[in-house]
């Protein structure tokens, strides 16, 4: 049985006085039953977040990370290696609004994703259709596309450490959310594109459903046989609103 897996995109959100009492509300989530427990704050913030969080059983992640380990003269980047140093343990890559409005295209994300398998932590491998791509009916082609961008260039091998989000781009930050039906079709195609390459790493691959999670649909969306989690935005900033998510996902 997959563990369920709930990881809390902060986004380029909070200040120093905000971000310590969203941790401080977050405690209670400490040992929650069932369900692996991840926030991903930007990256100044994340050495604090860990440190108060280092007692408890929440684990954090970065949004980014450089695309390649280890030290070299790279402005403006952070290394995957530099972060786990701090107790990083997950690191975002793909996510729609980097590729959108940074333009990170399949090679870079490839590129980091083994980057930050090589500094010993878990890519979370983002990927999702536009609206325009989902009215077109494109959406396995570009969901199957990103997907397999990565597997092409990292092996199929690589995703036994990995997790994959489905956050279809037209429900980020808009409140409109995939039905679990629509979620759940996405999810499966994505676990059977992997199954082709190898279905034990197909089987244990976690996969998280992105966009517009909140407390009122994360029940249903996280009852689904192949959606086994959340990576949540908004929802995510408001402690007790992602701690009722969290528990949502628990299946122990
Ligand atoms: P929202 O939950 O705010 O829609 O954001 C989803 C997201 O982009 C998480 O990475």
């Amino acid at each position: 049985m997959r563990r369920s897996l709930v990881a809390g995109n902060w986004k380029m959100h909070g200040s120093l006085q905000g971000v310590s009492a969203l941790v401080a509300g977050l405690k209670g989530l400490d040992g929650a039953v069932g369900v692996d427990v991840v926030v991903i704050p930007t990256l100044v913030h994340l050495p604090g977040v860990a440190e108060a969080l280092a007692a408890t059983s929440l684990m954090v992640g970065a949004q980014t990370c450089a695309p390649v380990a280890g030290e070299k003269a790279l402005t403006g980047e952070v290394s995957s290696t530099q972060l786990a140093e701090f107790g990083c343990r997950y690191v975002l890559v793909g996510h729609s609004e980097r590729r959108a409005l940074l333009g990170e295209d399949d090679a870079v994300v490839a590129k980091k994703f083994a980057a930050i398998q090589e500094g010993g932590m878990i890519p979370v491998l983002c990927v999702g259709e536009t609206r325009e791509e989902r009215e077109a009916e494109r959406t396995l082609d570009v969901v199957g596309g990103q997907l397999k961008a990565v597997i092409d260039a990292v092996g199929v091998a690589a995703f036994a450490k990995a997790v994959v989000a489905y956050e279809p781009v037209w429900a980020i930050g808009t409140g409109l959310t995939a039905t679990p039906e629509q979620a759940q079709e996405i999810h499966a195609a994505i676990r059977a594109l992997v199954r082709e390459a190898d279905a034990g790493v197909a089987e244990g691959l976690q996969l998280l459903y992105g966009g517009s999670v909140k407390a009122a649909n994360a029940a249903e969306l996280f009852g689904m046989p192949d959606i086994d989690g959340g990576l949540v935005g908004g929802a995510s900033l408001n402690a007790e609103e992602f701690s009722a998510i969290c528990r949502a996902a628990g299946r122990g």
